[in-house]
């Protein structure tokens, strides 16, 4: 369905879950791939492996950086100019988070958070935008937590909730630019970042009970949100949060 051969793309938290699989449907639709990750290198080289299969064969480019790092950031969009002198899609993923009832979150707790989640677009953008000269895609991926309230969510939920205004002030800067700042929000997905969440079950539990379509969203799901997102088929699409949720956003109580 989609043909983006000769595009550039960087996904961040790119070697696993939502951000792999993002990468690999890029990789299969012609584009060129990196991909950043923070710590897990064996996670990274089967990305790697993943992605050159979806492509036949074409190596992606491996970026190790944390996202909350500004000179991380840097490094990182000096090899990607370097090795492609330009991008078209930068997709904003990695996301991190302390995950505790909001009287047990230290500044610190909140600091960390706000910067993986928020504060990571700010210097993302910054360097991306110059090499799309003119025409890109910016995606961020949020979730339900920006809108909705859950247990221990309180400053992932708020990051989210920061990540998707950014979005649109982003959007009122870059739209006459010719750059498109979009986020992609979804409900709970069962990567490996579920496994942090003291109440996984009962999240999991809780979204089907109340779920029109009655299952979980994939990382394939959210992925073929974003593809459309890069794709022309948006391209007056700006500013906006695209939720799959699969309706659940609209049924749960409160
Ligand atoms: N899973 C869900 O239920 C869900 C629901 C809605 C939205 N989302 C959003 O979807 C996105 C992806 O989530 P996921 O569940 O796919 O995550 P995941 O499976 O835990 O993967 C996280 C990825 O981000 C990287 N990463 C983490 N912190 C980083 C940092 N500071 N700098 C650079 N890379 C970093 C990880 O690298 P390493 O492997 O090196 O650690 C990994 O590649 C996030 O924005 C998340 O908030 C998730």
């Amino acid at each position: 369905m989609f043909d983006f051969a000769g595009k550039k793309a960087f996904i961040t938290g790119g070697t696993r879950g939502i951000g792999l699989s993002v990468a690999v449907m890029l990789a299969k639709a012609g584009a060129d791939v990196a991909v950043n990750y923070l710590r897990n290198r064996s996670a990274a080289d089967e990305a790697r492996n993943a992605i050159m299969d979806a492509s036949g064969g074409k190596e992606p480019l491996l970026l190790k950086g944390n996202v909350a790092k500004d000179d991380d950031i840097e490094k990182m969009f000096a090899e990607i100019g370097e090795k492609w002198g330009g991008l078209n899609f930068l997709i904003s993923n990695a996301a991190s988070g302390v995950l505790k009832p909001s009287a047990e979150l230290t500044h610190h707790h909140w600091q960390w958070t706000m910067d993986i989640n928020a504060y990571a677009l700010l210097p993302l953008s910054r360097h991306a935008i110059p090499l799309m000269k003119g025409n890109g895609r910016i995606v961020a991926v949020s979730s339900l937590g920006s809108i909705r309230a859950f247990q221990n969510y309180a400053a992932v939920g708020a990051s989210k909730g920061a990540l998707e205004s950014l979005v649109r002030h982003l959007c009122v800067e870059y739209a006459s630019q010719g750059i498109n700042v979009n986020a992609v929000s979804a409900s709970v997905v069962d990567t490996d970042a579920l496994k942090h969440f003291p109440n996984r079950e009962a999240m999991i539990e809780e979204s089907l009970q109340w779920m029109p379509a009655k299952k979980l969203v994939e990382p394939e799901d959210v992925a073929n949100a974003i593809m459309l997102m890069c794709s022309d088929y948006t391209r007056m699409v700006h500013g906006h949060t695209f939720i799959v949720d699969g309706g659940l956003s609209i049924m749960l109580p409160g």
